[in-house]
């Protein structure tokens, strides 16, 4: 079985090549994202490898279809990049890696709120610079700080635990509520009541139609003055014009985000020494309250391990035949 592997960076190479049946299973491995004027570089596949930023609208599937493609393999949790109705239209299964590593992502939400807090990050430029000055650096106490959770579901409620771990206050906001959370001493309330007592707040939805931008001008003026927003989740659940606007006026007071509404053809990418073409991500670096990673949330060993052995089964169950829960249900 041929696998067209889009995207590949060399650490998926890496993993990739060190669990895969060669005897059965070739993998192509292409630099570029999928799209409409690459999608011809899997002629002769019947599998497509994809990952968070590759597009696979309507016309990509239509393309992959008359190829000769039988079956989309994501190596991500996420399938917003994923026109389901078109892969269903053209009797091409869709299949995910719907849980890697939540506590992964969790980490790296907790390492963005403790490194815009207490500033290592600058802390550890100065130092090195024989700067031992401790202006500007001041933190506070998470101890006893409210932290509101949206979306608790895998990622979600690890995240949760970690905060509690620190002595937070916990609101949780999610549509599908589970109550069982509750016995921990969490307590599920409406967005808005979430947003208004929470001190930190921190977006572990997906991204979908109902979910876009469920950040924006209104929702912002909820929250409390001063308060911290994390995005470890999809960049398109924040706006970000209007969240600059909100960091302008010294109403939002750190933003740790490690997706970007605009991070395709951005992130996973070196543009060091380049001038980057993207004023809004330019001017929302400069800030010194706002810290960016590069959609790297998921990427421990750990992860890495497990995405590549799961989508390598889900690639294997297709082939020999054998149902996979981890196939996408067309909505
Ligand atoms: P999940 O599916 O386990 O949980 C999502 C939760 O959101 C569920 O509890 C669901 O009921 C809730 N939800 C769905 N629609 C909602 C709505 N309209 N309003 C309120 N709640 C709603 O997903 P998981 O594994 O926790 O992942 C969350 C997101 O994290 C993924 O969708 C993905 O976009 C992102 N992610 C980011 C990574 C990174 O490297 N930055 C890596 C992996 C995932």
């Amino acid at each position: 079985m041929n696998i067209a592997f889009f995207s590949y960076k060399s650490y998926d190479k890496q993993w990739f090549d060190q669990h895969v049946d060669s005897d059965n299973y070739k993998i192509n491995y292409f630099r570029v994202k999928l799209d409409k004027s690459t999608a011809t570089y899997a002629r002769g596949a019947d599998v497509i490898c994809a990952f968070v930023n590759d597009d696979l609208s309507k016309e990509v599937i239509n393309i992959l279809s008359d190829m000769g493609v039988k079956m989309i393999a994501l190596r991500c949790a996420g399938f917003n990049n994923v026109d389901l109705d078109a892969a269903a239209a053209k009797g091409i299964p869709v299949y995910r890696v719907p849980e890697y590593s939540p506590h992964a992502v969790a980490e790296h939400a907790v390492a963005l709120i403790l490194t815009l807090n207490r500033k290592t990050h600058k802390a550890y430029n100065r130092v090195r610079d024989g700067n031992f000055s401790l202006s500007r650096l001041t933190g506070f106490n998470l101890y006893g700080k409210t932290v509101g959770v949206l979306g608790t579901g895998k990622i979600g409620r690890v995240f949760a635990d970690l905060m509690h771990g620190f002595g937070c206050r916990i609101l949780l906001y999610d549509k599908f509520p589970d109550t069982s959370l509750e016995e921990k001493g969490y307590r599920y309330v409406d967005l808005s009541t979430l947003l208004k007592e929470s001190d930190i707040v921190s977006l572990h939805v997906p991204l979908m139609p109902e979910t876009a931008h469920i950040i924006n001008r209104e929702t912002l003026k909820l929250m409390k003055d001063n308060a911290m927003l994390i995005n470890t989740s999809r960049g398109g659940l924040i706006n970000t014009e209007h969240t600059l606007e909100a960091l302008r006026n010294k109403k939002l007071g750190y933003l740790g985000i490690d997706v970007y509404e605009q991070e395709e053809g951005l992130f996973f990418h070196n543009f060091q020494e380049q001038i980057i073409d993207d004023n809004t991500l330019a001017l929302l670096m400069s800030f010194p309250n706002v810290l960016v990673t590069a959609h790297q949330a998921f990427f421990t060993q750990e992860a890495l391990d497990e995405i590549t052995k799961t989508t390598l089964q889900n690639i294997q169950d297709f082939n020999e035949g054998r149902s996979n829960e981890n196939i996408i249900d067309t909505p």
